[in-house]
């Protein structure tokens, strides 16, 4: 392959074969997939949200579309660590490529649980902390919107991690993401991810009633893309540049071009997330896009990160 068109990235010290992944929650723990994509075939897989003790998640309605997107309040719905590490993690040690491992918790001792019981693990590259999820009513959120709890989290569950790398996923629910940015690279984080889904709301105008259970719920998909992009080059600005810490940029991609403009605004990586639900197997074809993008522009992914001409 022409250096020029070279589709391969590093990311925190990883060699990827292309800069996509899957987004947490949105491909399970990896073996929902077999039959739609080659999850190989990626540049990363990342699991959904893992939690000390099996979550059953919020009630039910917890999903509802939206214009350009959708509204989920599942509430980190999973089997829980150790079963985490029984029954899923033997089809993870069969990828090939780089595995990220999201936690969540409800507490900071819950989130350095976890990472601890699963630091030792070597189908695990790294591990994306949850610290933006907008549907529970302990953790999630609150932690990653006061830069102060941003810090405290991220230097805890950073002591646990061992040698594996540690991304900090931000949320986009605060007044400059670039402070929270800072404080979750001063405290340790060796990459970061942005965005999570923005605390949204839908209303049945018969009953009166919101239509999720849970009231409210996470926005995500295309609606969320042009904020995403922003916020990823607000950061990669601001922070992340100088600090020489890779951004996986999330939020409404479902093509080729929405990816590479997350990479042109300064994301590394990117990952694909409520596009799944509509085309299973699409973050395959994204990455072959992205070559095809970088062959008729004669320029390797590298080159495009942080390219934006202003
Ligand atoms: C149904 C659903 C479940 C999700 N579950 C998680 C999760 O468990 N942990 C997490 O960090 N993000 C979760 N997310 C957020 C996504 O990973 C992503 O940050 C967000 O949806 C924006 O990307 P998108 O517009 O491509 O979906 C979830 C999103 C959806 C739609």
């Amino acid at each position: 392959m022409e250096e020029s068109t070279n589709i391969a990235v590093e990311f925190a010290g990883l060699k990827l074969a292309n800069p996509v992944f899957t987004a947490s929650g949105t491909c399970g723990y990896s073996d929902e997939l077999a039959d739609f994509m080659d999850i190989n075939k990626l540049g990363g897989f990342i699991t959904k949200s893992i939690t000390l003790k099996p979550r059953k998640g919020n009630p039910l309605p917890r999903v509802v579309e939206t214009d350009s997107g959708m509204l989920n309040a599942i509430g980190l719905a999973n089997i829980g660590v150790d079963s985490f590490i029984a029954e899923k993690i033997p089809a993870l040690e069969k990828l090939t490529v780089p595995v990220f491992v999201n936690v969540a918790g409800e507490t900071i001792e819950e989130y350095v649980r976890v990472t601890e019981k699963l630091a030792g693990q070597k189908a695990i590259a790294g591990f994306e902390l949850n610290i933006s999820c907008p549907n529970v009513s302990k953790g999630g959120i609150t932690f990653g919107t006061d830069p102060m709890q941003v810090s405290e989290i991220t230097s805890a569950v950073k002591r646990a991690t061992g040698d594996k790398i540690l991304m900090v996923k931000l949320s986009p629910c605060v007044t400059d993401i670039s402070v929270t940015a800072r404080a979750a690279i001063e405290a340790g984080a060796n990459a970061l991810s942005l965005i999570n889904t923005f605390t949204a709301m839908a209303i049945d105008v018969e009953t009166g009633k919101p239509v999720l259970a849970n009231r409210t719920g996470g926005l995500s998909g295309p609606a969320i893309k042009p904020i995403a992009v922003y916020l990823v080059n607000r950061v990669y600005n601001g922070v992340a540049k100088a600090a020489g810490v890779p951004i996986m940029g999330v939020g409404g991609i479902r093509s080729a071009s929405d990816a590479i403009e997350f990479i042109i605004a300064g994301a590394s990586a990117v990952a694909v997330g409520t596009a799944n639900f509509i085309e299973p197997g699409c973050a395959v074809k994204i990455a072959e896009g992205i070559k095809k993008y970088c062959v008729r522009k004669n320029k390797s992914v590298r080159e495009l990160i942080g390219s934006l001409q202003v």
